[in-house]
């Protein structure tokens, strides 16, 4: 049994869609053993805890510095024990240690097809806007093995959806997420759990 721990800083419908895909048994042999985000409002707890999923918040201001927020986050991490890390709109920088540590064991969703439209500074609409901006007809999302990098680990599943014309950052952005996200972070999991990737 593949034991997940989620990531989080937002709304969670990256996570909601790993909690539908276990119950709809999209997901096999993996449960999530806890999830963690670095705000306490994250709507994304609401939802972990709907699923009694037990949650952590490890928030950068309850810390005195950042060296003591990076122990902290790396020992929540560790106390689930898990066996894959999934980052789900999770907006902070890792500790290299959690890199380290759990090399080849953390995955990330992006709102965009990499090397496109990555890197610092894209990330939630930002990915979006600059796309419109570049005029592409293109978007998507990537899946990727996380590295000392940011977005530049290891491709694991990417899916394209249509820029339609009229579109506004929001609209792609649903877009992306309802027909890319959605589908492809579940489905990378599910691979994980069955050692296919
Ligand atoms: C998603 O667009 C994801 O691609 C990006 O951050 C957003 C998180 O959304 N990493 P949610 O919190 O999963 O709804």
């Amino acid at each position: 049994m593949l034991k997940i721990v989620v990531m989080i800083s937002g709304g969670g419908s990256n996570l909601q869609a790993i909690i539908d895909g276990i119950a709809h048994g999209v997901i096999t042999d993996a449960e999530i053993v806890g999830v963690i985000s670095n705000h306490k409002k994250a709507y994304g707890l609401e939802r972990a805890m709907e699923h009694h999923i037990p949650c952590q918040v490890v928030s950068r201001g309850d810390f005195a510095n950042q060296a003591e927020f990076y122990q902290a986050l790396l020992a929540a991490v560790d106390g689930f024990m898990p066996d894959l890390i999934v980052l789900a709109g999770f907006l902070v920088v890792l500790p290299k240690d959690l890199i380290v540590v759990y090399r080849n064991k953390i995955i990330n969703i992006h709102p965009s097809l990499i090397p496109a439209f990555c890197g610092t500074g894209y990330y939630g609409l930002h990915v979006h806007t600059a796309a419109l901006a570049r005029g592409v007809k293109i978007a998507g999302a990537t899946v990727h093995f996380v590295d000392e990098g940011t977005d530049t680990g290891p491709i694991i599943l990417q899916k394209a959806v249509e820029v339609k014309a009229g579109d506004t950052p929001e609209s792609l952005q649903r877009r992306v997420m309802e027909e890319a996200e959605w589908v492809i972070l579940p489905k990378a999991i599910r691979m994980i759990a069955k050692g296919e990737v």
